[in-house]
């Protein structure tokens, strides 16, 4: 099934996920608190079911994706949900899209960087101190990796050449 974006009648169902996935209905960025299941974004689903998620933000220069998951590793969900990002941040005429990851999320890093990111800020301790507002962020991630640091990464988005900037 196709990428659709996010409407008002999925946002319960998006609730439930977030909550689910992100073990709170909020998500902490750069010291900033967000409710991704009231952003924009693109779902992919297979038999009703989400399978994908992609939820961003768009500021007044970029776009920042908020969150990513997939339930179905390694079909290709989704590096299909960034590109509809990038996309999206072209038709809004952004000139960047960033997120924020944890130091411990070594698949993410790779992954994005595999679809052209790169590490363009590091946030030391950020996430010693989204933790005292989300008490629900583990203390150990992947590998037992101590969960401490944000890591920005960021995508330069090429104008078209018809866009005349
Ligand atoms: C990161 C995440 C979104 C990737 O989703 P995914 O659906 O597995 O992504 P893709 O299938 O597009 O790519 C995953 C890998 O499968 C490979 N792949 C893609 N399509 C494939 C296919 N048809 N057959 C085999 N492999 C494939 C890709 O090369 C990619 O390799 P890499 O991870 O080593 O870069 C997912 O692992 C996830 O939900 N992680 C937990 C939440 C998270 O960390 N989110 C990101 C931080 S915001």
């Amino acid at each position: 099934m196709a990428c659709t974006e996010i409407s008002d009648s999925d946002r319960e169902e998006l609730a439930a996920f977030i909550e689910r996935y992100w073990g709170a209905p909020f998500v902490m960025s750069r010291g900033q608190v967000y409710y991704p299941h009231k952003q924009p974004g693109f779902i992919e689903r297979r038999n009703g079911q989400i399978v994908g998620l992609l939820t961003y933000h768009s500021h007044h220069d970029a776009v920042e994706i908020l969150t990513l998951n997939s339930t179905v590793g390694g079909h290709g969900i989704g590096s299909k949900l960034v590109l509809h990002a990038i996309g999206k941040t072209r038709e809004l005429r952004r000139k960047r899209v960033w997120l924020t990851t944890t130091n411990d999320n070594l698949h993410a890093i790779g992954f994005y960087q595999r679809l052209g990111f790169r590490m363009t800020e590091l946030n030391l301790g950020a996430v010693d101190e989204a933790r005292k507002v989300k008490e629900s962020i583990p203390l150990l991630g992947e590998r037992g990796i101590p969960i401490r640091d944000e890591i920005v990464m960021s995508l330069e988005i090429e104008p078209f050449l018809d866009d005349g900037d």
